[in-house]
């Protein structure tokens, strides 16, 4: 079964189980600077499975959502791991419970009609209990009652058999997940499970019990509501219906590693090699997700835009392992967008993006690499020197040394520490991360603090851009008319992007009103203020929001002296003046009706 029957075939199975379809969100969490991308289909579900608003479509979902985990980054190069990935998910929102979801999943699985998956090749684990939670022996009862021996249900502790929260606070909870035998026998043997055999076992689908909520404060507090979020890996399970070992053997990933076949003349099935191979399909495909999501990242050294930096100089670097000197990642990335614009569209919508950006980086490390790379050789025969001559092994590469790399090579961190990985060192983080200071402070000498809690992170540059997108709300209902709503918004540390109705594209006067509107309240340092109260005072005190259902008793109203007043969950700046110069960037069209403005904070002048 090819992946996209698999994609479709998930939905309308739970379609007959009565879940409506919702789209896919954007890799790159909305107004959430505590995670860089979506890891998980429930990401943008939080305040419903917290049970604070009802979802516009209902109970019971599923989609088809597309995921990067960068912390599997160090897992590249098996058979089974990649960062990118697409995860199909029904979600219960304080509808059906542990009977019914591990009814429906078991169907999916085993159904004839279905996967068919073979009934005796399939484990599952449970949560183990501890002070938080007890063991789950519901869950325990439910699949002996499905059938399943007991030497085939492992128990694990919450480090294993509970998710969640996606941030540090949040819905979470115990969870049951269902592997299947990789192993070489025809069938599994007697006592094989997870937990005894765990290397012929691949977990391919995670129901998760969520009826708890993470607080500040660590603990496990039940939820108003119960529900079900779960997630079914679609490479590994398309792996094994196309009876492979190897997730890059399946057609998702075949012609990509056929392409660096081609321009690399080495082989995927050379041991020297298949990691390198690995570590560029998968990286490609991220990358190329990354910048056709919604153009709102390129290559930086901050955030999303330093995660992506560092995907396409490591495929560059495993390159160069491979033999390939010329540039080659805009190539491989038409083969990815070739293979997945159907059901992605955006990637093709974005495809000179991608392509141009990837040439641009590539074209930037291009430049270093080579020098970099014999500058580490370098390193390695002082270290060897200095071994000979005092007899005291080197087993750390300074942090002087590594920032020198970053510095004037652009070898990321990480990059370095795979590199001393390889010869058996390690690198000194702490010195890296005192030069790279030494030299931040450096760059900013002579530029005058403008901030009270001094060095700006990545966070505070979110935040700011959040407060402005308030004012840059109210200023385009004054310039544009009230008909004006905001439509979407997506920030990074980088730039604001705000989507609302209007109609017409908006003329460079207006531009500039707006502008000079938002500058203006930022001057007038108004604290920014908070109060809760119920969403019809809010509605009654003339604040902007979007009063349908999905507010809970209480909201949160945030205004700017009088003049914004807005329902928000926050968080905000302190006081306007701490905003800077505010600069509108780009104005476009989104879609029929709605206009897309991207601006940026700079500093005041
Ligand atoms: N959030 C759970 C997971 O990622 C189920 O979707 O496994």
């Amino acid at each position: 079964m090819r992946s996209d029957k698999l994609r479709q075939l998930f939905i309308d199975f739970f379609k007959t189980k009565g879940h409506k379809e919702i789209p896919s969100s954007s890799l790159i969490p909305e107004n959430d600077p505590t995670v860089l991308f979506t890891t998980a289909g429930m990401h943008p579900l939080v305040p419903y499975l917290m049970g604070c608003q009802k979802h516009p479509m209902g109970k019971r979902l599923v989609n088809c959502q597309k995921c990067i985990r960068t912390q599997d980054i160090d897992e590249i190069g098996d058979e089974s791991h990649t960062t990118f990935f697409e995860m199909l998910g029904n979600w219960s929102i304080g509808d059906y419970f542990k009977e019914e979801a591990i009814d429906i999943s078991w169907e999916f699985l085993t159904g004839k009609q279905w996967l068919g998956l073979d009934r005796n090749k399939i484990a599952v684990s449970i949560f183990k209990g501890d002070e938080d939670a007890p063991f789950d022996a519901d869950s325990k009862k439910i699949w002996l009652r499905k059938g399943l021996k007991e030497n085939r249900i492992a128990a694990f502790s919450k480090e294993k058999n509970w998710w969640g929260p996606a941030g540090s606070t949040g819905p979470c909870g115990p969870d049951t997940e269902m592997f299947f035998y990789v192993g070489s026998h025809d069938l599994p043997p007697e006592n094989s499970n997870p937990e005894t055999d765990e290397k012929n076992w691949l977990e391919i689908w995670n129901d998760v019990f969520m009826e708890y909520n993470k607080t500040g404060d660590g603990k496990f507090i039940p939820l108003a509501q119960k529900n079900v979020d779960t997630g079914l890996g679609l490479e590994r399970v398309a792996c094994i219906l196309q009876g492979k070992k190897d997730i890059y053997k399946i057609e998702l990933f075949s012609p990509i590693i056929s392409k660096i076949e081609e321009l690399s003349l080495k082989s995927y099935d050379d041991v020297l090699y298949v990691k390198s191979f690995r570590v560029i399909a998968d990286h490609i495909r991220a990358a190329v997700f990354i910048l056709g999501d919604n153009r709102a990242i390129v290559p930086s050294n901050v955030d999303q835009g330093y995660v992506l930096r560092r995907y396409i100089r490591r495929i560059i670097r495993h390159g160069r392992l491979l033999g390939i000197e010329d540039k080659f990642c805009p190539l491989l990335a038409e083969v990815v967008i070739g293979i997945m614009k159907n059901p992605w569209n955006e990637l093709e919508d974005n495809r000179l993006f991608i392509l141009s950006e990837l040439a641009a980086e590539e074209e930037r490390f291009g430049k270093t690499i080579n020098q970099g790379l014999k500058e580490f050789e370098k390193m390695m025969t002082g270290y060897e020197q200095a071994y000979r001559a005092t007899g005291k092994k080197p087993d750390i590469i300074p942090g002087k040394h590594a920032f020198r790399l970053y510095d004037t090579y652009g070898f990321p961190l990480e990059m370095t520490e795979e590199l001393a990985r390889e010869k058996g060192l390690k690198v000194d983080e702490e010195g890296f991360a005192k030069c790279y200071g030494e030299h931040q402070e450096k760059s900013r000498a002579g530029a005058e603090k403008k901030f009270k809690s001094g060095l700006e992170n990545s966070s505070d540059k979110v935040i700011r851009l959040h407060t402005a997108t308030h004012l840059l709300h109210k200023a385009l209902k004054i310039v544009l008319g009230e008909h004006v709503q905001q439509r979407g918004s997506n920030i990074t540390a980088e730039r604001l992007r705000f989507d609302f109705s209007h109609p017409d594209k908006l003329t460079e006067t207006q531009i500039k009103e707006v502008e000079d509107i938002v500058n203006g309240v930022i001057k007038r340092s108004y604290d920014v203020k908070y109060e809760q109260m119920t969403p019809e005072q809010a509605k009654k005190s003339g604040a902007v929001g979007l009063f349908d259902d999905k507010y809970g008793e209480t909201v949160t109203v945030y205004s700017m002296g009088d003049f914004s007043k807005e329902i928000c969950t926050g968080p905000h700046v302190g006081n306007t003046a701490e905003l800077g110069h505010f600069r509108i960037t780009k104005e476009q069209s989104s879609s029929s009706g709605i206009r897309r403005i991207r601006a940026v904070l700079e500093d005041a002048t």
